[in-house]
């Protein structure tokens, strides 16, 4: 089933004709058309891939519904991605993707499964992508995805191969880096030109996915929104968590000490946030003592977070697990189904293009 969009009986203001609802699809489409093309969907939104959420049921749904569903691969192996593209494939006949994490010792590996699958699209991520692994990726006929934290990086990896480029701003959940996706889209958006730029992090409506599309993006790329899709398999808990939060509750972990670095990931705050901190304080002191090495220390705090994601989303432990999730966490405010999520982000933008016209028809006839 495909996202149903605005038909007739769904028109919010009386003064809106099907005309209207038509001329406003045809803006958005031509906005959105690069994206849309590239993809081979109908709405140029991707579904972020999320370790855990982003499994054969949620990516399907996505893509039945006109999206593009990406496969979060996190750290499994190439048999266990086979079979999840396999399944995946046997749930949508459309478009989706699977997201590669760069570090992964078996990539090269990774991508040979994708191509041996016809997956279409690769999203590296997690770090620069070897030259190799997109060569690999494009040799193979798929197209290559890369995030690109700043201009430069974006620069360099259109140079790389890279056929379209990612950018996430720290609004986003789970890793983030240090630019707002605001700030990163001005960045980046004007200067790139190339290749199609989607725009991820803190998107929760469709007026925003207008405002970067306005700007020069593709395309769009959301995670959080999706996480209570009655289609995720999240844990009840997990979902509970979601909807029961305000944007500021999603917070980027804390770094206690700058000699013991800490990857930046946004997540609910919860009882393990502050067992995090408390980690960090004991093992911090222990090295200040001479009983811990740099190295073990910098270990200990690493394996803090070992499994904590699954903990959350699968078994629903929301106290001692992590809850990771975007600023736009505050915008989720029920389970509903993924083509009424698609649906409705598509008539909030719509409803801007139509509302602007009706204005400007407004002004004409004064
Ligand atoms: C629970 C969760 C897990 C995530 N896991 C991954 C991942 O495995 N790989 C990845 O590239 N991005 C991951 N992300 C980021 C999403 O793919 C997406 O880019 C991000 O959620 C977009 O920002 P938003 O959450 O504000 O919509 C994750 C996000 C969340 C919320």
């Amino acid at each position: 089933m495909t996202a149903a969009f605005l038909t007739a009986d769904r028109l919010q203001a009386p003064s809106r004709t099907m005309a209207g609802v038509d001329e406003a699809r045809a803006v958005l489409d031509r906005l959105w058309a690069r994206g849309r093309e590239f993809l081979g969907t109908e709405l140029a939104i991707m579904g972020g891939a999320m370790t855990w959420v982003s499994e054969r049921n949620l990516v399907a749904a996505i893509s039945n519904a006109g999206g593009f569903g990406v496969i979060a691969s996190g750290s499994m192996s190439p048999d266990l991605l086979a079979n999840e593209i396999e399944a995946t494939a046997a749930l949508t006949g459309r478009p989706f993707g699977v997201n590669l994490i760069t570090m992964h010792p078996q990539l090269l590996e990774l991508v040979d499964v994708c191509l041996a699958h016809s997956v279409g699209h690769v999203v590296l991520a997690g770090g620069i992508p070897p030259a190799a692994a997109i060569a690999r990726i494009r040799d193979g006929g798929a197209r290559a995805l890369c995030f690109a934290p700043a201009l430069v990086l974006a620069k360099k990896l259109v140079r790389s191969g890279a056929e379209a480029i990612v950018i996430e701003g720290s609004e986003a959940g789970g890793h983030i880096g240090p630019v707002s996706t605001a700030v990163l889209a001005q960045e980046v958006l004007p200067h790139v030109s190339e290749v199609p730029v989607f725009v991820a992090g803190g998107i929760g409506r469709g007026e925003a996915i207008l405002s970067y599309l306005e700007m020069g993006a593709a395309g769009v790329q959301l995670g959080t929104r999706f996480v209570c899709a009655h289609e995720s398999i999240a844990h009840p808990n997990f979902k509970r968590a979601f909807i029961r939060a305000s944007a500021r509750d999603a917070m980027p972990s804390a770094q206690l000490d700058t000699r013991f670095p800490v990857i930046p990931v946004r997540a609910l705050a919860n009882p393990a946030t502050e067992h995090f901190a408390q980690t960090q304080r004991d093992v911090i002191e222990r090295f200040s003592r001479g009983e811990l090495s740099q190295k073990d220390a910098q270990l200990e705090i690493e394996h803090f977070w070992a499994g904590a994601l699954r903990r959350a989303v699968i078994d629903g432990d929301v106290e001692g697990g992590s809850l990771m999730a975007g600023q736009s966490v505050g915008l989720v405010s029920r389970e509903q189904s993924t083509v009424d999520i698609l649906d409705e982000l598509v008539e909030q933008a719509l409803a801007v293009i139509d509302a602007r016209r009706r204005a400007e028809d407004r002004d004409r006839q004064q």
